[in-house]
């Protein structure tokens, strides 16, 4: 799911967790930033994208997931916020028609399904990969990302 260093493994209790730790992620980013979200479907990566993009948007945004149009954009100070729902993309190529690359060079971007697209994915993206316990409630956020992402995960508000 990633090959990238172990950053963070953060427990979330609760959907007030998930949400939390997006807004967290949200303090650390800027224009360019690619933050990945795997799980498997329920995992809780809207909930999450929920709490980033909230928090660079400054405003109780109404975040569903762009299940059918796979891209939706946001306004926000630091750089437009795009988030992209993959599951539905069909061949990899299809996400240059949803603005890929003007995403990536001058945008945020959250991505849902990033498996989706192979080798298109950044290499100095953010891997959160997001999972349960089977039979438990246990869900956690492991965090993955080069020396781009070292200090700055480390230094991140979030307990
Ligand atoms: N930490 C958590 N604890 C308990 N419930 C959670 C947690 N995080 C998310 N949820 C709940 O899990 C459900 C699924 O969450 P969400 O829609 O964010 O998953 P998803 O990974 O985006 O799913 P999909 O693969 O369908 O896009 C929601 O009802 C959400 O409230
Ligand atoms: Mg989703």
């Amino acid at each position: 799911m990633t090959d990238l260093p172990l950053l963070a493994d953060i427990a979330l209790s609760t959907e007030q967790d998930t949400v939390a730790l997006g807004a967290a992620l949200a303090e650390l980013v800027g224009p360019g930033d690619v933050l990945a979200l795997h799980g498997p479907l329920g995992a809780g990566k809207t909930t999450l994208a929920r709490g980033f993009i909230t928090g660079l948007t400054q405003a109780d945004e109404d975040v569903v997931s762009p299940t059918f149009t796979l891209v939706q954009v946001y306004d926000a100070q630091a750089a437009p916020i795009w988030h992209f729902d993959l599951y539905r993309l069909t061949q990899i190529q299809d996400v240059f028609e949803l603005g890929w690359e003007e995403a990536l060079s001058g945008g945020i971007s959250v991505v849902e399904w990033p498996e989706r697209l192979g080798a298109l994915l950044p290499r100095n993206r953010l891997d959160v990969v997001l999972s349960s316990t089977p039979g438990t409630n246990e869900r956690r956020a492991a965090v993955h990302g080069g020396a781009y992402w070292k200090d700055r995960i480390a230094d991140m508000k979030h307990d």
